[in-house]
């Protein structure tokens, strides 16, 4: 009897939590209050925030955590910087935003296509941000193409690069970025303000009929698999998506605890960042919601 009644109300205990989290979650407010915490689809959690006073402010009264809402093209867009945010995640401290993919073309006879390169690169420069090294990857795509990684380490420069070459379609293999059509390099931790070029070793003259253009992106690994289409199609693709992680303040939690912009609730601990500055918050144990708020972190046992 005992061995059965008890695997009955394990699985009721189970269903029960995970319906209680369910429902709870999204009562938890993750905005400050009267603050919106909306961009169309997209949730903005504290300390993000689109508007003043409801987002965190740096030292100096920095605006790194705004996040801006626009309606330029019909539909509403959140905006850090010139970036466009698909995703921000309090739990991991981390926010997928669109970045551009590199595109540099040729005519056949070498020719670079101004065309290609319309616009002024844009660098990532808000300090709060750092490439994530486990979630993305250096992508160059092309058959004479190669990736070049600029960026600051520990406040020093690096670099970065990967390089694909092929001589006809027919040796590029889908699904696989091994320097043939496709390569991908590490991303190393703690980069930050990078900036990615795409360039060409002799102009796409010898692989033009069926790759004039070559491509240079750092992109979400998971979101990613290499076609050979992707040789004339990417150039399609303006922007790819990547994810960086976010930290509070330059300083690390032992420094910061006790000073008065040190911003971790109640029932939340203080982590440091794995590289470089700052910290982050998490709700303890047996706790769920927004630990960047006073009242954030809320108890999930005995919600009803
Ligand atoms: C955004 O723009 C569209 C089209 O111009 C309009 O119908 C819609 O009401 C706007 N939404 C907001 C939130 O302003
Ligand atoms: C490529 O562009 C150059 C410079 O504009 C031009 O002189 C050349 O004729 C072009 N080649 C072709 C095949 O269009
Ligand atoms: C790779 O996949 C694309 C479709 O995504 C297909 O058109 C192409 O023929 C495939 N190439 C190879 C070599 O299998
Ligand atoms: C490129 O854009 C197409 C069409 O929007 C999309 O289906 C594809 O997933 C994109 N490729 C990447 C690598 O994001
Ligand atoms: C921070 O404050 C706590 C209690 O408020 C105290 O025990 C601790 O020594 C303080 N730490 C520092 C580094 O001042």
């Amino acid at each position: 009897m005992g061995f059965r009644r008890i695997l009955v109300q394990l699985t009721w205990v189970g269903v029960i939590s995970s319906v209680m989290v369910a429902a709870t979650d999204t009562q938890f407010p993750s905005a400050l209050p009267n603050c919106p915490d909306r961009c169309g689809d997209l949730q903005i959690p504290y300390p993000f925030g689109l508007t003043e006073g409801c987002y965190l402010n740096g030292n100096n009264g920095s605006t790194e955590f705004s996040v801006v809402c626009d309606n330029l093209s019909g539909k509403p867009e959140a905006k850090t910087g010139d970036f466009l945010v698909t995703d921000i995640s309090i739990q991991e401290g981390q926010i997928e935003i669109m970045m551009d993919n590199e595109i540099d073309c040729y005519n056949s006879t070498g020719t670079p296509l101004s065309l290609s390169k319309p616009r002024r690169k844009r660098s990532l420069t808000n300090p709060i941000f750092t490439i994530s090294h486990t979630k993305n990857k250096l992508v160059s795509v092309g058959c004479d193409s190669y990736a070049y990684l600029k960026g600051f380490r520990n406040d020093k420069r690096f670099y970065s690069f990967c390089r694909s070459i092929c001589d006809s379609k027919s040796d590029v293999v889908n699904g696989s970025c091994s320097r043939v059509g496709c390569c991908q390099t590490d991303i190393r931790g703690g980069l930050k303000y990078i900036t990615v070029e795409a360039y060409s070793l002799y102009n796409h003259v010898y692989v033009w009929e069926f790759n004039p253009c070559g491509y240079a992106f750092i992109i979400r690994e998971d979101k990613f698999s290499f076609s050979s289409a992707y040789l004339t199609t990417l150039r399609n693709n303006k922007t790819l998506p990547v994810v960086l992680d976010w930290t509070i303040g330059s300083e690390k939690c032992d420094l910061t605890r006790n000073k008065s912009n040190y911003i971790c609730g109640e029932n939340s601990r203080c982590v440091d960042s794995m590289y470089g500055s700052g910290y982050r918050c998490e709700c303890k144990n047996g706790y769920r919601g927004n630990p960047y708020l006073d009242h954030g972190c809320q108890g999930i046992q005995f919600t009803y």
